[in-house]
């Protein structure tokens, strides 16, 4: 499958179409950015480790009954993906306090949740992705009931099957963020990525951030932990 006329350019991926209607290819940039885009910079390499470690994670999970948009990988940062249209909302599961959640609630990173939590933001970057609740997404015709049910099902899925893949590797979910599309039949499908730009992931024993973070925050060893974390999950899988 060639690459034909650039779709779309986000600030980690570029999407181009293909000569079938019905499939598009995802290509991962090195292009790091936080709070919106207000923080640039580029991580070496990571847009190949994030083409690979989502793709491992999602075959996993389709393997596992959650649909997912991914095909095949093409190369080390090009992978061949379902053409779907993004349900705009940003879905978050959290095991641990940290980020946002922390900021907002006044609560010390690294409290640990009796059960997991889920949220959603209105994916809307003018508007810097406010947090919002099933109510307003109904209200702004963001997704139908029937929708959101499936969504939370399968996000909360997608937690238990991630944490335990992530638990092998010595590492801990502490949260991430998924997104959801809509094939042209209208079946809901996991898509965009699941990498260490879209995850918290700590090290278990020593609690040492092993992802985006580490950029966000000017950690250093940001290249270092996401060579680190794809080692991981190559000898845990
Ligand atoms: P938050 O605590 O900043 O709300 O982030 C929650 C999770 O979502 C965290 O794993 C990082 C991920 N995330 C994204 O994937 N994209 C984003 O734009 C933001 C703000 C967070």
């Amino acid at each position: 499958m060639e690459k034909q006329e650039l779709l779309y350019e986000g600030k980690a991926k570029k999407v181009y179409a293909t000569q079938d209607p019905h499939l598009l290819i995802v290509s991962y940039k090195d292009d790091a950015t936080a709070f919106n885009g207000l923080k640039k910079g580029t991580i070496q390499g990571k847009g190949a480790i994030n083409n690979q470690m989502s793709n491992l994670l999602m075959a996993r999970l389709e393997k596992e009954g959650i649909p997912t948009h991914l095909v095949e990988e093409l190369n080390s940062r090009e992978t061949l993906v379902k053409k779907v249209s993004i349900v705009p909302l940003e879905v978050i599961v959290r095991n641990i306090a940290a980020g946002s959640f922390s900021k907002r609630y006044g609560v010390e990173e690294g409290m640990v949740f009796d059960a997991p939590t889920l949220e959603f933001s209105y994916k809307n970057d003018s508007l810097g992705d406010p947090l919002l609740n099933d109510d307003h997404a109904l209200a702004l015709g963001l997704a139908s009931r029937e929708e959101l049910t499936l969504i939370r099902t399968y996000a909360l899925a997608v937690n238990r099957l991630l944490q335990e893949t992530w638990r092998v590797c010595g590492i801990t979910l502490v949260d991430f963020k998924v997104e959801f599309g809509r094939l042209e039949d209208g079946t809901i499908v996991l898509a965009d990525e699941i990498s260490p730009d879209t995850c918290r992931l700590w090290d278990a024993s020593t609690q040492e951030k092993l992802d985006k973070d580490r950029f966000r925050r000017d950690l250093g060893g940001v290249e270092e932990a996401y060579i680190q974390v794809m080692e991981r999950l190559t000898r845990g899988l």
